[in-house]
């Protein structure tokens, strides 16, 4: 087990900084498949993730050496399958509550955990499963956030941002690595103590235009909606003009709108 400056009982006790990997991701899963014995809480960072993956296949680009990529292993064997989504809701609600005191308002969950500021993602978060007897035997929290990155390329520029870009300054990435573990350990272990509730109402309150009417695109037509709220399991309850509308990830689409 790495020594570190953490504060934590033990997410990211032990830490394992690497230089380049394919997707922390991936590295903590073959380490989890290889049976090594791993203490739950263990950070994996890399400085250069080269093949970083996203939600639904999609690809995790990161500016190497200026953000943070990372996963961490948590074992919620107290969690069933159907009840995983109380996970997401723990770790955007931490990586929200971590980064509120540096960057204030304006920052938001985007359904079903994005991390915005305005109209732009800051950070996304990959969760997999690896899973036995119908529960979660070990849970890969992978996680990205844009700190320090000032240019994003072309045809990301208008929808991705960066923590740098808002302050107008560089952040410590070893310490908002801590400050965002300190947070999940908190919301992890009040999820294990039963208190799913309060954690429900505060992804509630960070939620990316909860109850504001805006332009979606459902099956390739627009159409307007409004948000009120995300069910046990994580599916998105919409307000329409058909009546109230439950979305599954990818059935519906949000239309970037500046100012909603
Ligand atoms: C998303 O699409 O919003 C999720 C992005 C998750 C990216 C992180 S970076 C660290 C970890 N390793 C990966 O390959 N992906 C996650």
């Amino acid at each position: 087990m790495q020594n570190n400056t953490f504060s934590t009982l033990f997410v990211g006790q032990n830490l394992i900084k690497l230089s380049a990997v394919d997707s922390t991701n991936n590295f903590l899963k073959r380490m989890v498949s290889n049976s090594e014995p791993l203490p739950e809480g263990t950070v994996i960072m890399a400085e250069n993730q080269f093949a970083g993956r996203g939600q639904v296949e999609s690809n995790w680009l990161a500016e190497p050496g200026k953000n943070l990529t990372f996963s961490i292993l948590l074992q919620p064997a107290f969690l069933h399958l159907a009840e995983q989504f109380r996970l997401n809701m723990a770790v955007s609600v931490a990586i929200q509550r971590a980064l509120k005191p540096i960057i204030g308002e304006g920052l938001t969950i985007k359904w079903p955990n994005d991390i915005y500021f305005g109209a732009k993602k800051l950070g996304g978060i990959l969760i997999e499963n690896i899973v036995s007897g119908g529960r979660i035997k070990a849970c890969i929290i992978g996680i990205g956030i844009n700190v320090n990155q000032e240019v994003f390329e072309a045809g990301l520029e208008s929808r991705a941002g960066s923590i740098c870009q808002i302050l107008h300054e560089h952040v410590n990435l070893i310490s908002l690595l801590t400050q965002i573990c300190s947070h999940i350990e908190v919301t992890y272990l009040k999820l294990r103590a039963g208190n799913y509730n309060t954690l429900g109402e505060e992804y509630l309150s960070f939620l990316y235009r909860l109850n504001v009417k805006a332009a979606y695109r459902q099956n390739g037509e627009i159409i307007e909606g409004k948000i009120i709220g995300v069910s046990d399991t994580g599916l998105l309850n919409m307000e329409t003009e058909e009546g109230v509308m439950t979305y599954n990830f990818k059935e519906i689409e949000f239309i970037n709108q500046p100012n909603k």
